[in-house]
């Protein structure tokens, strides 16, 4: 446990409600979940399947009819083949990381992941006395692990290689070339790629893609050493549903279905059927509403932040993150979180919560707010700096 760190946002979310109860308006850019209610389409279905009793437990890999729309929506829009027996249902992404990191991996087996990166992912990796292997990236890369990175830190004990595209904290995408590559490096190395898409929908500016896309058929079904991660949470606006999802191998299926059943026995039950509606017509249209809103936030704050001296070297192309690097107005980015919070009442995520990879350069701004809040946080910003 006293290698378990603790998420420092919340602490100052903690922080930043003690001021709200004292009266001071906080703008929250801290918070990495959308900001929209869940599309009333799914919330219907949700309590329709209430209303009709369906309140006991589900297979431990979900209920077949999920498992079988999840595998519509990949034929649908990324035209991929996936059997829906490959598909299994999670209580959110960080369900599926669980399994699939207590599935594939053991006491001193080594994961590669990338660092600034999602700090959950290293605290699995701790969870099964596994090792991490944190690679420190930068913007050369677009903080994102590359096939030459991978290979050049490549250890006998690698097991797993995690990438997340578009990658929470710093929205930037592996493109398809590099992934096709990474996939191939992989294979040859007999190891498993773990690509978690749980912001896979949120992209701007370019399309919407998916690792298995990438790989050897095209199709996914060869692709038996790629797990894919995914979720309700973020695209489809359900974070608190606790509902996600991963495509796996088949010959970890069993392996999933053990761990589940003993681990959490199944995904909730509600959240399962209120997502049948997610992959409706009327839910897909109220989403992409909101990806646009979401990319006119982006491009609203992208190049404030520019203007007030935070340097961005990348600009991000996905999920709803912007990591800043403030070193012309700090060297220690909690600190200036904290006196943003005390003195200005905007709240953002300081680097230290996404690694070691000088996290006190960085901080993360969520733009989980709209542009009226957002527009504030910069006139504040700017009066404050
Ligand atoms: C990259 C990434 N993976 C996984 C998760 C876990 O999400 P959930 O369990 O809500 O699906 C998050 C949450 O912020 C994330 O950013």
């Amino acid at each position: 446990m006293e290698s378990i760190k603790p998420f420092h946002v919340m602490a100052l979310l903690g922080k930043a409600r003690e001021l709200e109860q004292q009266g001071r308006d906080i703008i929250h850019l801290e918070v990495g979940e959308p900001d929209f209610n869940t599309p009333q389409p799914i919330i219907n279905a949700g309590i329709e399947a209430l209303r009709k009793g369906k309140i006991h437990y589900t297979p431990s890999l979900g209920l077949m009819s999920l498992r079988q729309a999840i595998a519509d929506f990949y034929q649908q829009r990324y035209s991929l083949d996936i059997p829906a027996s490959r598909v299994v249902v999670t209580p959110g992404a960080s369900g599926a990381l669980l399994l699939i990191i207590g599935a594939l991996i053991g006491a001193d087996d080594a994961v590669m992941l990338a660092d600034p990166g999602y700090p959950c992912n290293q605290n699995f990796v701790r969870f099964v006395d596994g090792i991490i292997q944190a690679i420190a990236v930068d913007e050369s890369s677009s903080y994102q692990l590359t096939a030459e990175i991978i290979e050049q830190n490549w250890q006998k004990n690698t097991k797993a290689v995690m990438i997340a595209s578009p990658a929470n904290p710093t929205g930037t995408l592996v493109p398809d070339d590099e992934m096709k590559k990474i996939i191939q490096l992989v294979k040859e190395k007999q190891a498993y790629l773990i690509v978690d898409e749980i912001y896979q929908g949120l992209v701007y500016d370019i399309e919407s893609s998916c690792a298995l896309s990438c790989g050897n058929s095209g199709t996914g079904l060869d692709n038996q050493h790629i797990i894919i991660i995914n979720s309700f949470s973020k695209y489809f606006q359900m974070t608190g549903w606790r509902l996600g999802w991963m495509i796996v191998p088949d010959h970890l299926l069993q392996a999933c279905d053990h761990l589940a059943q003993n681990l959490f026995l199944a995904a909730p039950t509600t959240a399962q059927n209120a997502a049948l509606a997610a992959f409706l017509p009327e839910t897909i249209e109220i989403l992409e509403q909101r990806r646009l809103i979401f990319q006119q936030r982006r491009d609203y704050l992208y190049p404030r932040l520019l203007e007030l001296g935070f340097k961005i070297p990348v600009k991000p192309q996905g999920a709803f993150y912007i990591y800043c690097d403030c070193s012309n107005h700090t060297d220690n980015s909690m600190t200036l979180a904290n006196d943003l919070l005390e003195q200005t009442g905007v709240a953002v995520t300081p680097g230290i919560d996404f690694g070691n990879n000088h996290p006190e350069r960085y901080m993360r701004f969520a733009y989980t707010r709209d542009v009226q809040y957002l527009e504030q946080a910069i006139q504040r910003l700017s009066a404050f700096l």
